[in-house]
């Protein structure tokens, strides 16, 4: 019991050291990614209703999310090898895989520069950053099954 304890208590010490296992830190970062996307995508299939500040408050996690990809320091050499989708192309291209990111970042803060008054403005936003999202994974990660 005493041993299982300490093993416990490493394992929660190694989460917590930055970047300690950046292909899980990754992935998190994108699961909130797609987590908020989903939520502004419910708005724009008029799953729910519109509602500006709700809408900003997404857009500004969005952007939050978006600062904090260090494509270096989330991508290390050697982490295509594990349980992860990133493809060989990150590697092979790393200042396209950034540019990428960069205009990801980019697209995501106009967009909170200019608030959506609107489902039908939020709509062309969402569609320039979904784009993004698309074309980031169609060239740098691999499709599973
Ligand atoms: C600059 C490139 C890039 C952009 C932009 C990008 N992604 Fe990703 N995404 C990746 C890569 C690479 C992976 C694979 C990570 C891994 O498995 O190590 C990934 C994985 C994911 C995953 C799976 C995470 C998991 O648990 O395995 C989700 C969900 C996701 N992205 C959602 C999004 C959404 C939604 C957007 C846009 C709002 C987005 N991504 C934008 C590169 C990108």
């Amino acid at each position: 019991m005493r041993k299982l304890v300490i093993a416990i208590s490493l394992l929660a010490f190694a989460g917590s050291a930055a970047y300690a296992d950046p292909i899980k830190d990754r992935q998190a970062l994108m699961k909130e990614r797609g987590k908020l996307a989903g939520q502004l995508s419910k708005v724009v299939k008029g799953e729910e209703a519109f509602d500006a500040a709700a809408v900003l408050t997404a857009l500004k996690a969005l952007e939050a999310n978006a600062e904090k990809f260090d494509a270096e320091k989330l991508f290390p050499a050697g982490s295509d090898k594990g349980d992860t989708t990133a493809a060989p192309k990150i590697w092979e291209d790393m200042p396209g895989f950034k540019a990428a990111g960069d205009k990801f970042l980019a697209d995501v803060k106009a967009a909170v520069a200019s608030p959506p008054a609107d489902v039908d403005a939020l709509k062309a936003q969402l569609n320039t950053i979904g784009g993004d999202c698309g074309a980031c994974h169609e060239t740098y990660r691999i499709k599973k099954g």
